[in-house]
């Protein structure tokens, strides 16, 4: 594994590893054992979109691992001017020991990994959010002890969760049932890797369907970062897709609900839902830090 681009890159066994690294890594965090493997290391940390958790958890969780982590405005940065992205990574590569970049398409991330020559950590794309995908699948296995054979059931948007949801859930042998409003769909490649496990992903427009007896739901915001023009025909379509306690009552009783956040609650999740499952959500959060020190340290401990 050279990258963390998207999830369709990974394998099972590799999703695994990561998350066993990422346990190993929480336990030893919690019981004051140090970690430095990327001690002397540095971390390009380059934002285009805003960012709480996952500028907070690499920055502090390089930090954790020895190493240390800058963070880079991409406007403030000469590609915000303009300077190709070729360029931009082959100089980076000549500093740092990894990239990590939060930026609109993916061609960009899978530019700077072709043309530098350290590890490229996608921290979100309009494609893919891999690492809060790897958080979300830590954390339902922390809860449910297992994926293998569970239920995700995800409902909203065909966005970079969805996706990422659909890919990373399948690949660990989880049953997928999403529910989008027509128009809102996941990604064209999503689909076509869906469907080459049509036994375990079925596609819901009735989000109660979609719902039935899930292990664990989830759902996003209905416009992204970068959608924020589209919200007031977005609230429209995707009237009816809120995650409410009705819905919650078509999945087992015991199901989980979770959510990357920032959340708008009473849009795409009730106040109560929300307020019931803040554990789970929180954890989710906190996991970011554990899952993403796996990936770098996996990355990144070979690199100079
Ligand atoms: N979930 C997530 O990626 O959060 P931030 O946008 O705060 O980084
Ligand atoms: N789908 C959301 C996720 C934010 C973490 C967005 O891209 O804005």
């Amino acid at each position: 594994m050279k990258h963390l681009l998207k999830m369709l890159d990974l394998t099972g066994e590799q999703i695994s590893s990561i998350l066993n690294l990422a346990d190993q890594l929480k336990y030893e965090l919690k019981h004051g054992i140090a970690h430095p493997h990327l001690a002397g290391k540095s971390l390009g940390m380059i934002f285009e979109k805003a960012s709480t958790r996952t500028r907070v958890s690499f920055e502090t969780g390089m930090y954790q691992l020895g190493g240390q982590a800058l963070f880079l405005s991409g406007n403030d940065m000469q590609i915000g001017r303009g300077e190709p992205a070729e360029d931009t990574a082959r100089v980076l590569s000549r500093y740092l020991s990894g990239i990590m970049i939060r930026t609109f398409k993916q061609e960009m991330v899978e530019t700077l990994a072709q043309a530098g020559s350290i590890p490229v950590i996608n921290g979100l794309t309009d494609l893919s959010h891999p690492c809060q995908v790897l958080a979300d699948l830590m954390t339902v296995r922390e809860k449910k002890g297992r994926l293998e054979g569970l239920k995700l059931c995800f409902i909203g948007d065909g966005n970079n969760m969805m996706n990422s949801l659909i890919v990373g859930g399948l690949k660990s042998g989880m049953s997928i049932s999403v529910a989008c409003p027509v128009g809102y769909e996941p990604h064209e490649a999503v689909i076509q890797f869906a469907g080459e496990h049509e036994d375990r992903f079925s596609l819901h427009r009735e989000p109660l369907k979609a719902a039935e007896d899930a292990d664990v739901v989830i759902t996003d915001v209905w416009a992204s970062m970068g959608q924020e023009s589209e919200i007031k025909r977005r609230r429209e379509a995707f009237a009816g897709y809120m995650v409410d306690e009705a819905l919650m009552a078509r999945a087992k009783p015991d199901a989980m609900a979770l959510h990357c956040l920032p959340a708008h609650q009473g849009e795409e999740i009730s106040v109560e839902v929300f307020e019931s499952h803040a554990d789970e959500i929180f954890e989710e959060a906190e996991n970011r830090l554990h899952a993403q020190k796996a990936v770098m340290v996996i990355l990144m401990k070979n690199e100079a």
